[in-house]
């Protein structure tokens, strides 16, 4: 018995101060291995007289069993251990040290855009998108724009060549084809803003070929003026972060609303900069009004039905106002100076 209790404990010494599996499995082999040392000590039982037997074979299964669960169990911790190792050696520092590297900025554009999705949001809009090319339905004719009306010659139209069919493709000059595409797809309630490019053949201080704009939506069965007011004097005292602000809604034309409204805001010159809030001066920065009931029944609505309103900004003008940036051609010039100065 004392033999078997000093080669137990001479195993599990071993077995604990195994290195590797290598080593683990050489004492397993040596131990419980067709010669090992307790295998060895099993075929004596079969020479033994029952009673002998009787006392000696529990002993042996279970020392031989405990033997084998102790393997097992450092079996399991060299392989973590082994894991672990490697790991740590295949690891791969995918970072790179930044403070040498020129950094990159967020465009002025992109950051008003952000800015306007947040506050849109958080009044419940979503954002909907729509192809740069359109074509003639989307653009204008479900916009109410008849066919030969001038508010068509009025957008500087860029067209493309003409199809076998004699239509012609447009880059959209406005994001209000988004409406359409949203009205025809979806059933009211709808309230959402889009965001995107629009083109028109124009180019000076103010005007780009290409430039932003953001288009809004509210359709449902109640929506009128007064929201439409109070969703665009929240939006604007969100954007310019000021809490007094004026505003004037002056009368105008656009096809596809009625009644339709520019949206002025007070202003005051402060130096060199402009004061979004109060002010004796008016600046326009919006159009918008009820969207016009052909409209509505031209995306498959009823308009004894459904009503709400649409608005539509530029949004290059916004972040020249916000962020003091006097001249819009730079916006899309590429220099990486400006961008440093003006980005974020
Ligand atoms: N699409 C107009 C433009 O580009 C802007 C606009 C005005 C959009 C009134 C609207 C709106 O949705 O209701 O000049």
């Amino acid at each position: 018995m004392d033999d078997l209790k000093s080669l137990e404990a001479d195993l599990m010494g071993r077995i604990d101060a195994a290195a590797d599996e290598r080593a683990l499995e050489d004492i397993r082999v040596a131990a419980l291995g067709k010669k090992g040392t307790i295998s060895e000590r099993m075929k004596t039982l079969g020479k033994m007289t029952p009673d002998e037997r009787k006392e000696a074979g529990p002993i042996l299964n279970s020392l031989r069993d405990r033997v084998a669960t102790a393997i097992s169990a450092q079996k399991a911790i060299l392989e973590h251990a082994a894991m672990e190792a490697r790991l740590a050696a295949e690891a791969v520092d995918v970072t790179l040290p930044v403070a040498s590297l020129p950094r990159g900025r967020i465009h002025p554009v992109s950051q008003v855009f952000a800015e306007v999705e947040a506050i849109f949001a958080e009044m419940g809009f979503s954002t909907r998108e729509g192809p740069d090319i359109e074509d003639d339905f989307h653009n204008f004719t479900a916009l109410n724009f008849p066919v030969g009306h001038p508010a068509r010659e009025m957008h500087d139209t860029f067209f493309f060549d003409e199809k076998d069919d004699g239509s012609r493709m447009v880059l959209r000059t406005h994001t209000s084809p988004v409406q359409i595409r949203t009205m025809m797809n979806e059933k009211p309630p709808i309230r959402i803003i889009a965001p995107g490019r629009t083109f028109r053949c124009d180019s000076d201080q103010t005007h780009t070929p290409m430039f932003h704009q953001v288009e809004g939506l509210v359709i449902d069965r109640d929506t009128h003026m007064g929201h439409l007011k109070g969703t665009l004097e929240a939006f604007v005292k969100a954007f310019f972060e000021i809490d007094e602000l004026t505003t004037r809604f002056r009368p105008h034309f656009f096809p596809f609303t009625e009644p339709s409204a520019e949206m002025d805001v007070g202003y005051e010159r402060d130096g060199g900069t402009i004061k979004i809030g109060t002010g004796e001066k008016w600046m326009e920065i919006l159009g918008c009004g009820m969207v016009h009931p052909n409209v509505i029944r031209n995306c498959g609505l009823d308009p004894d039905e459904y009503q709400g309103f649409a608005f539509g900004m530029g949004i290059d003008r916004l972040a020249m106002l916000k962020y003091g940036i006097p001249d819009l051609r730079d916006f899309f010039a590429a220099d990486s100076r400006w961008l440093q100065h003006y980005g974020f």
